[in-house]
């Protein structure tokens, strides 16, 4: 939705003169290209029932009485399975439909590959803290490598919903609250999993999901229904998924919440008008799991047929799971109500893809080379750099870290439930993928005790236990079950409380790893509240009031209450759901080996009464600049605890010398923004340049900022290097409720670069009309 370059026209709307650019559709395939004659052509070979077999995706496992798949494959009624992860059983059903079924047409693989498969990297959220997005792309291209070489030929992923609720459990699967660093990141994933072109043989499809406003969940309760004012899914919610699009993937993936109203699995607007006709997307759409099915628990559809009828209608080409198109679209065609041309046209994308994976050629994958690629070192050291890469260093007082540095201690406790753990370091996806299992994850006591060496002494002890009050259904989803330990019982968690406290009295300083279970973030783990599980916030203030060093790490998948440890913790490090080499990289960090340099995807609230909380926010009748501005609530700043591109590094950067090639461009000019940025400390380390932009009038408001440029950068110490930012018609260009059109208008702008979102350095900008 952003605009191409394209015909470019003025026009008045309510007293404003706007320059609109209108998009252009770009050709989707080119003239040469083979495949849409390849899928016509088998098209034109297939029964009605196995065209919508080719709109059917079933479990690859026995799930909840489903039962394998086998006989519905053989017959080419399934073109897809999913959640089958199993090399062996996958290559088996592969088989089934390449050489039982009648037209040998191979099956999409899919399943959620969205930390990867063997190897498991951090988080998506701890990925975009990174502000790296190429290293998003390797990573998951390597997600790519591996989950081909086991024969999975499509990624769920990337989900790129935009969050502003941290008590949203899949807060964790994004990139957070901003659609630019958002959009950044979901092109950078698309080029991970498919490459530039897709049909590489170590790529895979991917499937951009929630189809869209999910992350805008009513009281950040998953599931439940969005209401979302259209000005803000084009300007905030949609551009991850227009920079995906753009980026080539393949399939997307539509949400199962009500958006205003209307279930997003059956909905016109998102699907045709702002998809098709808008976009002009040539993959194909597949439903979230059931949400066709569940199109009738929302009382939007009668019944499964109809739910099967306004799904298929709204543009969903393929059904994840409930089967209702394999129950009643033959019907709905003989009644008239579907065509067979629009059953066609469903196939047609599907058969593409399948083409375009070269699965017709290769269907299977080579088990003989399976295990070489799953093991390769390079994965692993890879999983560690991103680890390293997407730690936020929150807080430092007095210089505390890095520990080697300081060279005055000789022992360490390292306590709390998440000091040992090793599947909580995966993350639901990760650890829901059971080739992975035997996958070896460094916790962060080993990762201390491998750096520390000799001389230094590690002691541990757990502490507090931790697990969700109100279990998650993962916990009973058959072969894809999850388990949190059962707590101990009083008595034996007073035991490990205070053994815990006594081992942190025995050592110089106590570095506490809390955080959040294993099923405490994700897929259906939202919460009320924001405050540490059990007794961690209790651990960490008896442990604190000791008087001896603290360093709290963070394990988790959202913004927590640390407002307690914020005052009164030295040092704070957050270190996301980092992946198997997490313990590795947070040693690297508490020692110094690296130096940090993430930095927060998320505004970080006080309290849980904040959210949603984020910077993008528009000015009010009271805004916080003027001067007598105290707070909008009466028992709590406003300002987020850290804010939007807020982390410390163990250096210091000067920013300076904002300036602009023209600070007077006609619409549709580009300026260059540069600054230069200095480390003024003593170590090599990374800062993270952004650049904000605030339009001070024009025909609707506009956020206080938005980002729309950055780069993260290392310098050495002493070293000076100028940043340059384009401001374009694209990043000027903003949705505007009342032209109802992307708009760049001819206004002032306020320009700021800096390292996060309260950035001083200012400058500005008048856009003037373009000359026609
Ligand atoms: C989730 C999707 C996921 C799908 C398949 C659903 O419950 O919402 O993100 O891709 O399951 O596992």
């Amino acid at each position: 939705m952003f605009p191409k370059p394209g015909r470019r026209l003025t026009l008045v709307a309510t007293g404003f003169l706007l320059s609109v650019t209108v998009i252009v559709a770009i050709p989707a395939s080119a003239q040469s290209d083979p495949i849409p004659a390849r899928a016509e052509a088998l098209l034109k070979q297939m029964t009605l029932e196995e065209k919508i077999g080719q709109l059917n995706q079933v479990p690859g496992i026995d799930f909840q009485g489903s039962g394998k798949p086998d006989d519905v494959i053989a017959r080419g009624l399934a073109s897809s399975v999913l959640w089958v992860s199993s090399p062996k059983e996958i290559n088996r059903l592969q088989r089934i439909a390449v050489e039982k079924s009648r037209l040998h047409i191979p099956l999409l693989i899919g399943l959620d590959v969205v930390q990867g498969y063997q190897t498991i990297f951090p988080d998506p959220l701890a990925m975009a803290a990174t502000w790296d997005p190429d290293l998003s792309e390797q990573e998951q291209s390597i997600a790519a490598r591996e989950a081909r070489a086991a024969g999975i030929n499509w990624a769920f992923g990337p989900m790129v919903d935009i969050a502003r609720d941290a008590r949203w459990g899949r807060i964790v699967e994004g990139a957070g609250e901003d659609p630019y660093l958002g959009a950044a990141m979901a092109r950078a994933q698309v080029y991970g999993f498919q490459g530039r072109q897709l049909g590489g043989a170590d790529r895979v499809l991917a499937s951009v999901k929630h189809f869209a406003g999910y992350g805008a969940a009513d009281g950040g309760r998953d599931y439940d229904s969005s209401y979302v004012a259209e000005e803000q899914l084009w300007n905030v919610y949609f551009p991850p998924f227009k920079a995906a699009i753009d980026a080539g993937v393949g399939s997307l993936m539509s949400a199962y919440m009500d958006l205003n109203d209307v279930p997003a699995s059956g909905n016109k607007f998102l699907l045709g008008q702002v998809l098709r006709d808008t976009w002009h997307f040539d993959g194909f759409v597949v439903s979230d799991a059931n949400a066709v099915g569940s199109l009738v628990t929302h009382g939007y559809a009668r019944d499964d047929e109809d739910a099967a009828y306004k799904a298929f209608g709204a543009g969903v080409n393929m059904e994840m799971v409930s089967g209702t198109y394999m129950k009643h679209l033959a019907d709905l065609v003989k009644q008239g109500k579907v065509s067979v041309a629009q059953i066609d046209a469903a196939v047609r994308p599907v058969l593409a893809a399948k083409f375009r994976l070269g699965l017709f050629e290769n269907p299977y994958f080579d088990e003989s080379k399976t295990a070489a690629i799953l093991s390769a070192p390079e994965h692993r050291r890879f999983a560690r750099t991103a680890a390293q890469r997407s730690i936020v260093l929150l807080r430092n007082e007095g210089g505390l870290l890095p520990l080697a540095a300081r060279g005055k201690y000789s022992s360490v406790a390292v306590l709390g439930p998440l000091a040992d753990a090793r599947p909580e370091l995966k993350g639901l996806w990760g650890g829901m993928i059971s080739a992975n299992k035997d996958e070896p994850v460094v916790s962060v006591l080993q990762g201390i005790r491998e750096q520390v060496g000799q001389g230094f002494h590690v002691e541990y002890a757990k502490g507090a236990s931790i697990r969700r009050e109100i279990p998650s259904f993962f916990e009973n989803a058959g072969e894809l079950s999850m388990h949190e330990e059962p707590l101990p019982d009083a008595v034996h968690q007073q035991a490990d409380f205070d053994q815990a406290v006594a081992t942190a009295k025995q050592c110089d300083l106590t570095v506490m790893v809390l955080g959040e279970s294993m099923l405490g973030s994700g897929e259906a783990a939202s919460r009320s509240s924001l405050q540490l599980q059990g007794r961690q916030q209790e651990l960490l203030e008896t442990v604190s009031r000791l008087g001896k060093p603290v360093v709290l790490v963070l394990i988790n998948g959202r913004p927590l209450d640390i407002s307690w440890a914020a005052k009164n913790v030295p040092a704070i490090v957050e270190a996301w759901i980092p992946g198997v080499q997490g313990g590795a990289a947070i040693a690297d960090v508490l020692f110094g080996a690296v130096n940090p340099g993430g930095k927060l995807p998320v505004s970080w609230p006080r309290s849980v009464g904040q959210e949603p909380i984020y910077y993008a926010h528009n000015l009010t009748q009271a805004p916080e600049t003027k001067p007598d501005f105290i707070s909008r609530y009466y028992d709590s700043p406003t300002s987020p605890l850290f804010p939007f591109g807020y982390g410390l590094s163990y250096t210091t950067f000067a920013y300076s010398n904002l300036r602009l090639s023209n600070e007077q461009p006609k619409a549709g000019e580009t300026v260059e923004v540069s600054v230069d940025i200095q480390n003024t400390g003593s170590r090599t380390g990374d800062t993270v340049a952004q650049l904000y932009v605030h339009r001070k009038a024009g025909s609707s408001s506009y956020p206080v900022r938005l980002l729309k440029g950055f780069e993260r950068l290392t310098l050495a110490p002493g070293e000076k290097k100028t940043v340059t930012f384009h401001l374009g018609e694209k990043e000027l260009s903003f949705w505007s409720p009342q032209a109802r059109q992307w708009v760049e208008e001819p206004e002032q702008f306020d320009i700021w670069a800096g390292d996060d979102s309260t950035a001083q350095l200012h400058s500005s900008l008048q856009v003037s009309l373009a000359s026609n």
